[in-house]
């Protein structure tokens, strides 16, 4: 698994991530404390840390923060990016540091390396949620701050309210089924150094199914419409696909997206066939 810098102020990170977003349902049944499927989950997330990933998004939302704690328990700390993020219902100071409390208990961890404001609230003022940030930065329990689902006003909002900081990534959804913020945020993010975390890269798995589009590159690269898809993120600057990880198979199959590169022709090809 190849590594590159997570923006310009971030370390290195693995290429590839892991998303532990499961689905609506086992959200609701992860808060009576019933987790389906959660050996398989841990194993998955085991899998793509034994392959080299790095890198682990999840959220004080997603229930998934003790099956990340599980899974790497048996790592080195130093070693891995963990990124949650806070709903924004708790995006004033006191619900923030106290959701990232929670957090960090649910991950069995004394840090996260990101901490992403999981949606924009216009209710509460930007400079009290930047305020919170930079106070759990300076009481070590968070590295660096991001932000999820912005828009690029607000993005610069959340940055003008920071003063000893800055954002160092953003997420936001970008595959090849959905390229909008190639329009602003992402030009944006490649000038400012800023990572771009990009959620639902597979499409929520539909790139993952249908192999017609990408026929000529499967039989040139040797390589799986996923991989292909995956690929396509990874090779742009400062952007780092998430694909989601609950499935050890898959996982195995997207490590597999790291170690090659789309030929400019082809990148170009491969954008025309989805635009
Ligand atoms: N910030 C936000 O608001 C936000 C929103 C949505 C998601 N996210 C993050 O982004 C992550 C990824 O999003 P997502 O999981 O919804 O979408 P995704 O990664 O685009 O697609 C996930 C789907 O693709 C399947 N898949 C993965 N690798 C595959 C492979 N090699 N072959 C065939 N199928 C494969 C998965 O199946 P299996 O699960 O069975 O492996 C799952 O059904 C989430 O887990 C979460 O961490 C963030």
């Amino acid at each position: 698994m190849e590594k590159k810098r997570f923006g310009n102020k971030g370390p290195l990170v693995s290429e590839i991530g892991m998303g532990t977003y499961y689905d609506v349902a086992w959200i609701i049944l992860s808060r009576i404390g019933i987790l389906r499927g959660k050996n398989k989950k841990i194993e998955a997330i085991k899998t793509g840390l034994r392959g080299g990933i790095n890198l682990i998004d999840t959220a004080e939302l997603y229930g998934s923060e003790p099956l990340v704690a599980k899974a790497v328990s048996e790592f080195n700390r130093e070693e891995l990016f963990i990124s949650t993020k806070v709903w924004p219902s708790h995006l004033k100071r006191d619900a923030l540091l106290r959701a990232l409390d929670n957090s960090l208990k649910r991950l069995n961890m004394k840090y996260v390396d990101l901490y992403l404001i999981h949606f924009p609230n216009p209710r509460i003022p930007i400079q009290e949620t930047m305020r919170a940030m930079e106070e759990a930065v300076a009481n070590g329990k968070v590295l660096y701050i991001g932000l999820s689902n912005f828009n690029l006003k607000q993005i610069e909002e959340a940055r003008n309210a920071l003063s000893k900081h800055d954002i160092t990534a953003v997420q936001l959804e970008y595959s090849l089924l959905n390229r909008k913020i190639e329009k602003d945020i992402l030009p944006y993010c490649q000038k400012e150094g800023i990572a771009l975390m990009a959620y639902y890269p597979l499409g929520h798995g539909r790139l993952a199914k249908d192999k017609r589009k990408f026929e000529p590159f499967i039989k040139k690269y040797g390589k799986s419409q996923a991989q292909i898809a995956l690929r396509w993120l990874a090779d742009k600057y400062y952007v780092f696909p998430i694909p989601r990880a609950s499935n050890p198979i898959h996982i195995e199959e997207n490590l597999n997206a790291s170690g090659w590169k789309l030929d400019e022709a082809d990148t170009k090809q491969l954008e025309y066939i989805f635009s």
